[in-house]
């Protein structure tokens, strides 16, 4: 039995902070797509960390972490973020297994990821810069490295032949850094790899379900980045929809019950492209304020913006979302008046749904207006203490949607988190 927890947003919902309170009642939790252009916030005891490769069920002992074969690995990141949760007292010996087939990020992948990027001017995506894109293009193109391979004693040959095929396209762009000191500490990495477990992640992850164990697949960034799905081409290289969990970790469809969604009650974007419900006035300045909405991964500021239903509700639709947990409700305590845009205006004319291409097209969002609850909310442990608006708000939200918010979320804590009743 698989469930999935993944963002119905931008990126950024909460997800870590989810799965983290969730990963008790599994076996296993497992990454199946993108790679450190994620930054998932948790807090362990008064600690906050940060996990960019590492699935956050990590702190969890008896949790086995799987890192899926639709991950990209950059062994440098995976590296420090061990030292980092070996501190904790974590052996990751034991709960950490990684796929032979996850796909290895290079230094010449990163320096590709910023070359393309500075070659696109006022068009670029915005990229974390981690080397995602020129990564997933190796894979689709059939020329990319996977963790497996590092084993092999044909490695050093096989990674030059890639290395010079990298540099011709860098020498096409006139990247000129000098990348030798990342291909050391990059060396350095693949020999720590190389001691923890890599397995044959399809057989061990199948081999695990038919014993009766419990899976959670955690997303990394949000549906709306999905490389299909979302505002292409301002979104992310893999397919970050429930769809991804099969292929990025070798699952049948059968096996998954529960589908997960995060929302926070409002909405953000870091990086290029179109966000309809987008706030640039002193509003979306306080959102981005109270709710500290700044990437984790790369520290920029994120764009905010009004909670956004026509874009849930595509989310929806494409991940068979069963269950909805909103994040950072108590972000919204001191807002006097809330808007939730119920539709887009294309053209002179209404829709409620996503158009092909936002970033063109430009919808404007037809906003409903709420009452703010003006209280504040993150002492509340129980359902009864919420704020009555903060309950309509939710409520309309899961008319619209046909989909219940199950779990809100009130603040970053490990148990600040309120079932719905
Ligand atoms: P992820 O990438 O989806 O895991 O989300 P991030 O970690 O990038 O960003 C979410 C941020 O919101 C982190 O700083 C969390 O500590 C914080 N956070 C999560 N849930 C809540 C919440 O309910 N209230 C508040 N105030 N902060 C939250
Ligand atoms: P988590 O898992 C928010 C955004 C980038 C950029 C676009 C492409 O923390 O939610 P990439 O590095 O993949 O080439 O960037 O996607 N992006 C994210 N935004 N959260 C993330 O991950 C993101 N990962 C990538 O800002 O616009
Ligand atoms: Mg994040």
């Amino acid at each position: 039995m698989v469930d999935v927890i993944l963002g119905l947003q931008w990126g950024d919902e909460g997800k870590g902070k989810i799965v983290d309170f969730f990963a008790k009642e599994y076996d296993i939790v497992a990454r199946f797509q993108g790679g450190p252009n994620a930054g998932h916030t948790l807090y362990v005891g008064d600690r906050k960390v940060v996990l960019h490769q590492i699935p956050s069920g990590v702190f969890h002992d008896g949790v086995i972490n799987l890192i899926g074969n639709g991950v990209v690995l950059d062994p440098v990141v995976l590296k420090r973020e061990c030292d980092t949760v070996a501190s904790f007292g974590i052996d990751l010996k034991k709960n950490l297994f990684i796929s032979e087939r996850t796909h290895l990020i290079l230094p010449t992948h990163r320096a590709l990821d910023k070359a393309a990027e500075l070659s696109k001017g006022n068009q670029k995506i915005g990229s974390t810069l981690k080397g995602i894109g020129p990564t997933y293009m190796d894979k689709t193109g059939r020329n990319g490295l996977r963790v497996g391979d590092v084993l092999d004693k044909n490695f050093t040959t096989s990674y030059i032949k890639l290395r010079l095929k990298h540099q011709r396209l860098l020498d096409n762009y006139n990247f000129q850094e000098d990348i030798s000191a990342w291909e050391e500490e990059f060396f350095e990495a693949l020999e720590f790899l190389k001691k923890l477990n890599i397995v044959n992640g399809e057989y061990f992850i199948n081999n695990a379900i038919r014993s009766g164990k419990k899976v959670l697949a955690e997303g990394a960034q949000g549906s709306m980045l999905d490389i299909d799905f979302g505002t292409f081409p301002y979104v992310t290289s893999s397919s970050t929809i429930s769809a991804g969990v099969c292929s990025g970790l070798g699952i049948a469809p059968q096996q998954i019950r529960d589908v997960i969604g995060v929302t926070k009650a409002y909405c953000t974007r870091v990086g290029s492209g179109p966000f309809p419900t987008e706030l640039t006035d002193e509003t979306g300045e306080e959102l981005r304020k109270i709710g500290n909405e700044f990437g984790a991964t790369t520290g920029r500021p994120r764009r905010c913006g009004w909670i956004d239903l026509v874009a849930l509700q595509f989310a929806c639709m494409i991940n068979g979302v069963t269950r909805i947990v909103m994040t950072k409700a108590d972000v919204l305590d001191s807002f006097k008046e809330l808007k939730v845009c119920t539709a887009y205006k294309l053209d002179g004319k209404e829709t409620k749904e996503i158009p092909f291409q936002m970033d063109r097209q430009r919808p404007e969002p037809v906003y409903l207006p709420f009452d703010g609850w003006n209280k504040a909310s993150s002492a509340a442990n129980s359902y009864a203490d919420l704020p009555e608006t903060m309950k309509s708000y939710v409520q309309f939200i899961n008319q619209y949607l046909g989909v219940s918010v199950q779990y809100i979320s009130n603040g970053p804590g490990r148990e600040q988190i309120i079932q719905v009743k």
